[in-house]
């Protein structure tokens, strides 16, 4: 039996049908709400409301669980590579040997970018955050790959969506060596997705640059982590500023900006400042009553997390991924994790935290991770980037491939004032 929702309005009934998923909540389809009744619904930050239909990712946030078109994404994470995700993610199903040989071969034709984005990388100034160079250069690819812009050719959104995940790892290690004023370091497709990036961040031209897999393995993780996360900020953002019909360059690098601030794509630098500023062990009790302190806008930086009610399963996987990395390096006595785990052990014993159900999320680790992998924390967020261009370019295709796709429009509860007489200057008191 089809199951319907009804709501109530001065006493006359409307029927709206609720739609069921493959898994998790129902959801109630009041697409005609407005038509039929002259009102709208408003949702603040959207807690209850569904913005499109997706079969990319699901998370069910009070078991703690994330899955990618199925696979439960710590899986891929221990045994599939970013690479193969990125498939996963566009095409729906993980590779065939076939399959793969043609998507990294294609990936690999991509990976070098225009060679006069170079001297756009020049207008920068020294120093300048490697975000705000890539905000800009993401959208600058419009300019260089006019051939990929064509949304309605289905050639071209394949050609631009390869085009991004080759290049976005080739922009992001240049925006850094810009900011670092090093030379640039052209890809090497002899490499794998994630030592090639390492190479082009930390490789410099007078010597080799040797891959620990160790390291190399850690990041693609770390990039399989942030593959997708279904209808996020910056996802949303991509999908609103797509439903215009922009090119798909310009849709991608609204992502990048969303994903720019501290509560999103940004936690990951705040919460290992928020370490650092710890310090000691000793120095958590007082911080922890900061964070519960209703007048002191402190919040405890990668815990809580809109949907996950529970213990974030990537949160999971860094944890034992920072563990391996600073046992590389030999720093596992390294007095930020010291402090890192002692946080998480008294805050998950607090009832405050307990009861608002806040965990870790994926960024309590992440930066101490890639600190420890010789990251500056101003390429945090790049590296996140890198990593969600594979959820964004796959919720971009299904966004058009969606025949409900119409323009992103919200309405408003309009709380300004009413319509009221223009006055002349000098009629003004
Ligand atoms: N420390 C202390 N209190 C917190 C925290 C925190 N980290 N997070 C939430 N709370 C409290 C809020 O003050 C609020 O309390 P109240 O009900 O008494 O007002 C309650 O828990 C609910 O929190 P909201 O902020 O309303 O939850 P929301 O879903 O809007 O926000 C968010 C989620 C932004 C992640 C929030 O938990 C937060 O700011 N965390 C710190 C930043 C962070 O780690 N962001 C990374 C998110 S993961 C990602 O983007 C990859």
């Amino acid at each position: 039996m089809n199951k319907k929702a009804t709501i109530s309005i001065d006493g006359k009934n409307y029927d709206f049908p609720v739609l069921e998923g493959t898994v998790g909540p129902d959801t109630i389809d009041i697409t005609k709400l407005y038509a039929l009744t002259n009102n709208f619904t408003i949702d603040p930050g959207f807690t209850s409301t569904a913005s499109c239909e997706s079969s990319i990712t699901y998370i069910d946030g009070d078991k703690g669980e994330c899955y990618y078109r199925g696979y439960p994404m710590d899986e891929l994470a221990e045994k599939s590579t970013f690479l193969e995700v990125v498939h996963l993610l566009w095409n729906g199903s993980l590779p065939t040997k076939d399959e793969w040989f043609e998507y990294s071969e294609a990936i690999k034709n991509h990976t070098m970018v225009h060679e006069q984005m170079k001297s756009f990388f020049n207008g920068f100034r020294r120093g300048s955050h490697p975000m705000a160079i890539l905000t800009s250069v993401v959208a600058a690819m419009s300019a260089f790959y006019p051939d990929s812009t064509d949304v309605n050719d289905l050639d071209q959104r394949k050609i631009a969506a390869r085009r991004m995940i080759a290049k976005v790892p080739t922009l992001a290690a240049m925006a850094y060596k810009y900011s670092i004023g090093q030379p640039f370091i052209y890809p090497d497709n002899s490499l794998d997705y994630s030592e090639n990036f390492l190479q082009m961040t930390f490789g410099v031209p007078a010597e080799k640059y040797k891959i620990n897999k160790v390291l190399s393995r850690a990041l693609d993780k770390i990039f399989i982590l942030h593959a997708d996360h279904e209808q996020n900020a910056s996802t949303s953002t991509v999908r609103l500023a797509a439903s215009s019909g922009v090119n798909p360059f310009a849709s991608i690098s609204s992502g990048f900006t969303s994903l720019w601030g501290p509560l999103h794509g940004g936690a990951n630098e705040a919460a290992l400042n928020m370490l650092r500023e710890i310090g000691d062990v000793k120095n958590i009790p007082k911080f922890i009553e900061k964070a519960k302190d209703k007048n002191d806008p402190f919040k405890l930086m990668g815990f809580g997390h809109r949907v996950y009610k529970n213990y974030d399963p990537r949160a999971k996987v860094m944890q034992k991924t920072c563990h391996e990395v600073l046992s590389e390096i030999g720093k596992k006595d390294d007095k930020i994790l010291q402090v890192a785990l002692e946080l998480e052990k008294i805050a998950l014993k607090d009832d405050y935290f307990i009861e608002k159900k806040l965990y870790p999320n994926i960024d309590f680790y992440s930066g101490i991770t890639l600190n420890a992998m010789g990251f500056p924390s101003t390429m945090f967020t790049p590296l996140f980037a890198v990593a969600r261009t594979a959820g964004w370019i796959a919720h971009w295709k299904e966004m058009y491939l969606d025949p409900k796709n119409r323009i992103g429009r919200p309405r408003q509860l309009y709380i300004g004032e009413k319509p009221r007489k223009f006055l002349e200057l000098k009629d003004r008191s």
